[in-house]
């Protein structure tokens, strides 16, 4: 290039002669044109770069957003108090003996606590409460759950005893049976569930808790 050229860079002098202008250097053969990105490309990738920019400063330098783990943490306090109101509101008319006079008796609660057992019971405790399944032959095999037809309750054995034990599944510390643990189906089914389960479990031992008969029409 001469002095006396105006001074335009090799790209531009060599478009402007219809030419395509290759940088200097190669490589293992590879030459590069020596061209600039187009306009739209550099317009995408400044926005981005801007974009990236003022988020990190936003979001991860100053926290003026709120993370999504903040978000998911304050929307999970919201059910869980919801749930432990609708959890005081029921104990607060739940004893023992409403659970046995009144919900044991209700064909309605018994038929919601039927399925609900069907649903989430059955596979540990057995379709017919005794934890166990038949093999024919009048074999069975153990399952996971105590058997709920036995008499005997681990951890109380008052009907509100059951609802907790349900409830809250297997007290903190304790070794559960054969190493298997009571889920705290609170956790999952509203109070209300756990009532109808729990009227149930009586029901079907009726003897054991003076369960009266349903008078029906
Ligand atoms: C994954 C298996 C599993 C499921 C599902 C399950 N349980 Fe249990 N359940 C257990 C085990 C294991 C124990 C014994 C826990 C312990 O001893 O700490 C138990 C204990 C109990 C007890 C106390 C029994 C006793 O003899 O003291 C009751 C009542 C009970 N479950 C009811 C239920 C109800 C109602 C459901 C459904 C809402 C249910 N369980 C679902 C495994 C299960």
């Amino acid at each position: 290039m001469s002095q006396e050229e105006p001074k335009i860079t090799r790209a531009a002098y060599a478009s402007k002669k219809g030419e395509i202008a290759l940088r200097e250097h190669e490589y293992d053969g590879i030459q590069e044109y020596d061209q600039l990105l187009p306009n739209w490309w550099l317009f995408i990738f400044f926005a981005f770069t801007f974009f990236f920019f003022a988020y990190w400063i936003i979001y991860y330098q100053f926290g003026l957003t709120r993370t999504d783990v903040e978000r998911l943490e304050d929307r999970l306090a919201v059910i869980n108090e919801a749930k432990a109101a609708a959890l005081e509101e029921l104990l607060a008319n739940l004893d023992d003996d409403v659970l046995v006079t009144q919900l044991a008796t209700d064909p309605e609660q018994l038929a919601v606590g039927h399925q609900v057992y069907t649903t989430h019971c059955l596979a540990c405790h057995g379709a017919d409460l005794h934890a166990r399944i038949s093999i024919g032959d009048g074999q069975f095999v153990n399952l996971p759950g105590r058997s709920l037809m036995d008499g005997e309750w681990e951890y109380g054995d008052t009907p509100m005893d059951i609802f907790r034990i349900i409830n809250d599944g297997s007290p903190p510390g304790s070794s559960g049976f054969n190493g298997a643990l009571m889920e705290a189906f609170g956790q999952r089914l509203p109070p209300t569930d756990i009532a109808a389960v729990t009227a149930y479990i009586l029901r079907e031992n009726a003897e054991q808790f003076d369960v009266p008969e349903i008078s029906g029409p």
